[in-house]
């Protein structure tokens, strides 16, 4: 693993990632670069300053609301042992809510997409600059969530799964440009979403996470497994929190 502070020019390992996020960008007919300090993905000839870069920095400068689900899903982890994985690492705004939901608690955050892993290292590595603590707590795994759960020793505390951007309702905006552009390069119609969520909530099981918690649109499925339904539910207009309580707090 690299050093949470390290800059990809001095470290040759986030070098060679950086390298080859910027070759899958330019595969997939966009810009993956630098504007004023920031990694951004962008289309060609857009401005600097308006493409996509990781959320953990302004997640975790944003004033945490104490009513936010992630937080209380954390908080009501209490003493149990154990890191937090979030097996769907995005642009790191849930991985940034989580670690700042507690103050000791380290969080693994995996992604599979170079562009998105590459973005989410810039992000750790702005946040740990600006000096905001959780993200000294934070490691980034480029990677793919399976193999990483794997390979995991000690059963995490909580696994996070937030398996792909809720899609478009009708009656719904588009969302912002950036965010269209992320989609666009993150669809694979090879992909079935539901298929995936099924492998990661079996696989968080075989791991014996102490909680697993699912986010997904409202009208989303969540697949049967040997889970069982979940323990419990936080719903929000856009989105739902489906949670499976397989340790209370205090049997830690
Ligand atoms: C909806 S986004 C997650 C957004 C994130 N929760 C946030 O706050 O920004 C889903 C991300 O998970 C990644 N992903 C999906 N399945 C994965 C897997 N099995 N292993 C690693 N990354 C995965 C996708 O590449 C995508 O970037």
């Amino acid at each position: 693993m690299s050093d949470p502070e390290s800059d990809p020019a001095s470290d040759p390992e986030l070098e060679a990632e950086l390298d080859l996020a910027v070759a899958s960008a330019a595969a997939a007919g966009m810009v993956l670069e630098m504007a004023d300090g920031v990694l951004e993905l962008r289309l060609p000839g857009e401005r600097p300053g308006g493409g996509v870069r990781s959320e953990i920095e302004s997640a975790l400068v944003r004033r945490l609301e104490s009513g936010h689900p992630l937080r209380r899903i954390v908080q009501g982890l209490g003493e149990t042992p154990g890191v937090i994985l979030d097996l769907t690492g995005g642009l790191g705004a849930d991985t940034a809510v989580a670690a700042a939901s507690s103050s000791s608690r380290r969080v693994v955050t995996c992604e599979r997409h170079p562009v998105v892993a590459a973005l989410l290292q810039d992000g750790r590595r702005r946040a740990v600059a600006a000096g905001l603590e959780p993200a000294n707590r934070i490691e980034v795994h480029h990677g793919d969530a399976l193999s990483r759960l794997r390979g995991e020793g000690d059963p995490p505390a909580l696994v996070m799964i937030d398996p792909m951007f809720p899609p478009r309702r009708k009656s719904s905006a588009l969302p912002p440009k950036p965010m269209q552009r992320l989609r666009s390069l993150l669809h694979d119609a090879a992909t079935d979403v539901d298929v995936e969520v099924r492998e990661l909530l079996v696989a968080a099981e075989r791991v014996d996470a102490g909680r697993i918690v699912l986010k997904r649109p409202p009208d989303a499925m969540v697949p049967d497994t040997s889970l069982g339904p979940p323990t419990f539910e936080i719903s929000t207009k856009l989105l739902r929190w489906s949670v499976w309580e397989r340790r209370a707090a205090n049997d830690a």
